[in-house]
């Protein structure tokens, strides 16, 4: 497996890639790697020759009150697990690398609307952190095809419109969120959790679950189902942020002719940001 911790490197290595006609793949990671992040190799497998794994805790995209000083950093034990599943790549620039000009660069993306609903109405100029660091490791590492995890799916929204919308030339592909047996979604952040809100935490996955089986029963007072919701899940000792049926692609709130929708929820439990959502169509 091949270690890049520079720029420089990193580029030539994917030119010679490239001259060989051969297809790179890009997962971006922020590291602590579960078995989520795994399953987006091997969504990449039949698409890329080569796949490369980025591991950057990217500051820009914290709030000065997030945890970005206490994201857990395991870098040994990511490249172990990378290395055990064949990956081919892994670049681990540092953040004076990524950002040698200072943290606070003069060019931003920013993707309008779509980075302030949900999510970026909680945390001002996150998505903005997110599509720049992304679009600055596309200009890096070139890939023909990159592959984001769909439990973060404002995100893989946000990336989709910054590709369509500045022509990068890359496909995006949105790899299916990996749960624990009582369907907690897996992230880096779950670790926060006491075993108390360990217990209490799938209840975000069965709420999403239960309403999205509910508008496909028929239910269409979406508004309605929202604040019951939240209701519940206030009940249960979560500090909400927003429950929205929403148009899967646009973010806004669903009406009764919307199409493709999308159940998205965020909340804290104790001091534990989570963030869930799921479509209506897999609901049972
Ligand atoms: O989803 C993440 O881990 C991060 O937001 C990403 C895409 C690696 C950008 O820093």
């Amino acid at each position: 497996m091949k270690l890049f911790y520079d720029r420089a490197s990193m580029r030539h290595w994917v030119a010679e890639q490239h001259q060989s006609g051969h297809r790179i793949g890009l997962a971006p990671t922020m590291g602590n790697l579960h078995s989520g992040h795994l399953r987006l190799l091997d969504v990449l497998r039949p698409h890329a020759d080569f796949r490369v794994v980025s591991i950057f805790v990217n500051p820009t995209q914290f709030g000065p009150h997030e945890d970005f000083d206490r994201y857990p950093r395991t870098l040994e034990r990511d490249l172990e697990q990378l290395s055990a599943v064949g990956c081919e790549a892994v670049f681990v620039p540092s953040v004076e690398e990524m950002y040698p000009y200072g943290r606070d660069p003069l060019t931003r993306v920013v993707v309008r609307d779509l980075e302030n609903r949900l999510c970026g109405a909680f945390r001002p100029g996150h998505f903005q952190g997110v599509a720049t660091v992304v679009s600055k490791l596309f200009h890096l590492v070139q890939p023909d095809i990159a592959c984001f995890g769909e439990k973060d799916w404002q995100q893989l929204a946000v990336l989709r419109a910054m590709v369509r919308d500045l022509d990068m030339p890359v496909e995006i592909l949105g790899c299916p969120t990996e749960r624990e047996p009582d369907g907690l979604a897996m992230s880096s952040r779950n670790q926060y959790l006491s075993p108390e809100e360990r217990q209490r935490a799938a209840i975000l996955n069965r709420t999403l679950q239960q309403s999205a089986t509910a508008i496909r029963g028929g239910l269409r007072d979406f508004r309605m189902l929202e604040s019951s919701a939240m209701g519940l899940l206030q009940k249960s000792g979560f500090d909400m942020e927003y429950f929205s049926i929403a148009d899967a692609e646009t973010l806004e709130p669903a009406e009764e002719q919307t199409l493709q929708i999308r159940l998205l929820a965020a909340g804290r439990l104790g001091q534990t940001r989570l963030i869930d959502n799921r479509p209506v169509e897999d609901a049972p």
